[in-house]
């Protein structure tokens, strides 16, 4: 596995690859969730590339950017194991350097739910986001699900300033009794890791009722809150537009229900997604690339009008 430190070489060595290419962003200190990025890469490219990042631009003042695990031998190791072809892997000062001053917003989906609880962070994920895709002009962007509101603003972008990449959306690794996996829940006292499931188990009710017909939303939202373990708190429950992060009211399908809750200054956050009438999966099934005008013709059949 190649690693590259700068954009220019990263996007050098990138046109050099075969394609097609899918890139898995991450922050490291990985995790199984990770590796399910990489395996389905591998399945569906000629070429994997993986960025290693932890992007200031995402955490608020008052975040765990200091903190926040740092294992870079350990997760290039994981990484070149999972069979990974180049590593972008850029220094501070090279992803942003002295006098940087640019940032891609969203007008829809950043402000609500994580972009409330969390201001400027979607707005540090799409600047990063954005930079990623110019180093290594990937076929395909693997995003987790667990972040689903991070899926919706990154397929915003992505459709919006006409980049030819695909997102493929993984869905979300658990562990045995439920817990979606995160770098994060390494932060977890033993009380709150024994409470963190009900947060799965609290949204799969949820999900449950709405699936099941129910449409008033406070009576269904109260039956999952009550879900929720000591010393565990909700930030927010709701059933959203999949598109928008509208709440829905009167609750229907296809929505995605989502919840963060507190442990502490730990935030869990996790989703379940509603298909509609049609049995689609509003968040794990592919955007149609043809829709967005992503495939590629050959020249000789390519319409000038
Ligand atoms: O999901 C993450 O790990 C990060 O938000 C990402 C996409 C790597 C951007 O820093």
């Amino acid at each position: 596995m190649q690693i590259v430190r700068t954009p220019s070489s990263s996007r050098a060595i990138a046109r050099t690859l075969a394609r097609p290419v899918g890139l898995v962003p991450t922050m490291g200190a990985l995790h199984r969730g990770h590796l399910a990025l990489v395996e389905r890469a591998k399945r569906e490219n000629a070429t994997v590339v993986a960025s290693l990042f932890v992007n200031p631009l995402q955490f608020g003042p008052n975040e765990d950017f200091e903190r926040y695990p740092r294992s870079f031998d350990a997760d290039a190791a994981v990484l070149e194991a999972g069979g990974v072809d180049l590593l972008y892997a850029p220094s501070l000062e090279r992803m942003y350097p002295p006098g940087f001053a640019a940032r891609v917003g969203l007008d829809v989906v950043t402000a609500q739910y994580e972009g409330a609880w969390r201001p400027g962070h979607f707005g540090g994920v799409a600047t990063v986001v954005t930079k990623l895709l110019h180093a290594i002009e990937p076929t395909s962007l693997y995003l987790g699900q667990k972040d689903v509101q991070q899926v919706a603003v990154l397929r915003a972008l992505l459709r919006d300033l006409d980049f030819a990449t695909n997102v493929v959306v993984v869905p979300t690794v658990r562990e045995p009794d439920g817990l979606a996996l995160s770098s994060r829940n390494a932060y977890l006292s033993a009380q709150e890791r024994a409470a963190a499931p009900s947060v799965f188990r609290a949204l799969e009710t949820v999900a449950a009722l709405v699936r099941s017909g129910e449409t008033d939303r406070a009576r269904v939202l109260a039956a999952g809150e009550a879900l929720l373990e000591a010393p565990l708190r909700w930030d927010y429950v709701a059933v959203v537009d999949p598109k928008t992060f509208v709440p829905l009211d009167p609750l229907r399908r296809p929505g995605i229900v989502i919840g963060a809750a507190r442990a502490g200054s730990t935030r869990l956050l996790d989703n379940v997604p509603v298909a509609g009438a049609d049995g689609i999966d509003p968040v794990l099934t592919p955007e149609n690339p043809r829709r967005r005008n992503l495939t590629e013709k050959p020249a000789s059949s390519r319409s000038m009008r």
